[in-house]
This record gives structure tokens, sequence and C-alpha cells, in this order.
């Protein structure tokens, strides 16, 4: 399916309760295309980023992901075609506390159904400069370390599309170009294409602004 666009989104809008948390008319990614997802504080970009993921079906408004309607494919559709398409470093991480640097690797190839591949593991972990990391457990790397293996594990299983949320908000300018240098190597190396949400205007020297959201407030005025 080389010429579906990775991601289209028409007229997507999802509520918290009563109130609209995101609205979106359109948005489209195309492979090879990194960009950022703009706005402030409040404005969606995690809800959208999980609704891209298949982590949550927008209330309404269409969404296709390489050609899959999200809607429309249930959560076991959703969980394979994120497995095998998303590679997502959230804001806080998440890594696993109690296993090393590579079994959270290994583990999100077992949890994506894919068999171990040592070779691919340590590849990634080298790439991040992690190489002599391996068996160690997040809680004993630095913050830019935990990072960078939650990029490593993001891309461990061949993903077409890299999500990244607020990678640079807590960061000085210095260590915000070292992070999107990463992302952007990474992603290019990896073949996936990049999209940063961010409130982080930095960024914007960096990459397209490929969506903009406004505050809900200012939507509603
Ligand atoms: N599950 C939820 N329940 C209630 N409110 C939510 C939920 N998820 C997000 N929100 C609210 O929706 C708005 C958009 O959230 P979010 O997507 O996290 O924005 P951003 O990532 O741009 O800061 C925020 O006001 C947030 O508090
Ligand atoms: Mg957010």
């Amino acid at each position: 399916m080389p010429d579906h666009d990775l991601a289209e989104l028409t007229d997507v809008v999802h509520h918290a309760g009563s109130r609209r948390i995101l609205e979106v008319s359109k948005l489209t990614l195309a492979r090879g295309r990194h960009g950022l997802l703009l706005g402030p504080s409040g404005s969606g970009k995690t809800t959208l980023l999980h609704a891209l993921a298949g982590l949550l079906v927008p209330d309404q408004g269409s969404l296709l992901l390489l050609g899959n309607d999200l809607r429309s494919i249930g959560d076991v559709g959703r969980d394979r075609l994120r497995a095998d398409h998303v590679g997502i470093v959230f804001q806080q991480l998440h890594l696993i506390a109690a296993v090393s640097v590579a079994d959270n690797l290994r583990l999100a190839r077992r949890l994506a159904g894919k068999g171990p591949d040592e070779q691919a593991i340590m590849d990634l972990l080298a790439r991040v400069g992690l190489a002599d990391r391996a068996g160690t457990l997040p809680a004993d790397l630095s913050q830019g370390e935990r990072q960078r293996v939650a990029v490593a594990r993001a891309l461990v299983n061949q993903p077409s599309l890299l999500l990244a949320d607020e990678p640079t908000s807590a960061l000085d300018d210095a260590n915000c170009d070292a992070v999107i240098d990463l992302l952007l190597e990474q992603a290019d190396l990896s073949g996936v294409t990049l999209l940063v949400a961010t409130h982080d205007r930095r960024l914007t020297a960096r990459l397209p602004v490929l969506l903009e959201l406004a505050r809900p407030v200012e939507r509603a005025a």
C-alpha cells in the first residue's frame, strides 16, 4: 500500500464529558514528512496523538491509518495496527521500572507479538548511545538516558509513524536541540515519519508545523 498517506483525519471531534477537547477539520500525514503538532497546553495534542495511535476513538470524524479506518476495526484491530505501525514516546516515558533497559525493548517486541531480535535490540541501544546500559534499570539512568531508552523502545517494532509527546518541554536550548537531533536522526535511520506534539515554539525552527491547535477557549470565542 505504498500510495496510502500514513494518516488522514477529517472532521475529528472529541469530548471529555460535555467539554469539547479536540477539534481537527483536516490533518494528513505523508510518509517521510516529519513535522510538529503545535498548540498550547490543553489544546488537545495528547488526545490527538492517542487517537492517531488507536488508543482512543474520537467521538466524531474519520481517522485513517495506512488506509485502515480506525473507527471500524475494533480494539483488537487497533492494537494490531498500533503494534505494527506506531511507535510512541510518551511524555512520561512509561518505562517498565522493574526490568532492565534491554528487557524494556524485549517486552515491547513481545507485547507486539514479535519474536526476539537481540541483534536489532543491541543495534538500537548502540545507536542511541546506550550499548553499555543494556542491563541497567531505568531508575539508575539519567532522565536524558531514560528518554533515549524510550526512543529506542518506540522504534524496536519498526513502526511507520513515530509519535513523540512534549519531548523537549522541560529542557534548556542545548538539550532541546540534542533531543530533536536524536529524534530526527533515529527517525531517518529507521525510515519512520516523526510527529512531535509540543507547545515548545523553539521547535518551529527545526520542523514544519503540520497542524496548530488552539486552546478550547479560543475555539469557543
Ligand atoms: N480523560 C479525560 N478526562 C477529562 N478531561 C480530559 C481527559 N483527557 C484530556 N482532558 C482535557 O482535555 C484537554 C486537552 O487535553 P490534552 O489532549 O492532554 O491537551 P494537551 O496535550 O494539548 O495539553 C485538557 O483540558 C485536558 O484537561
Ligand atoms: Mg499533552
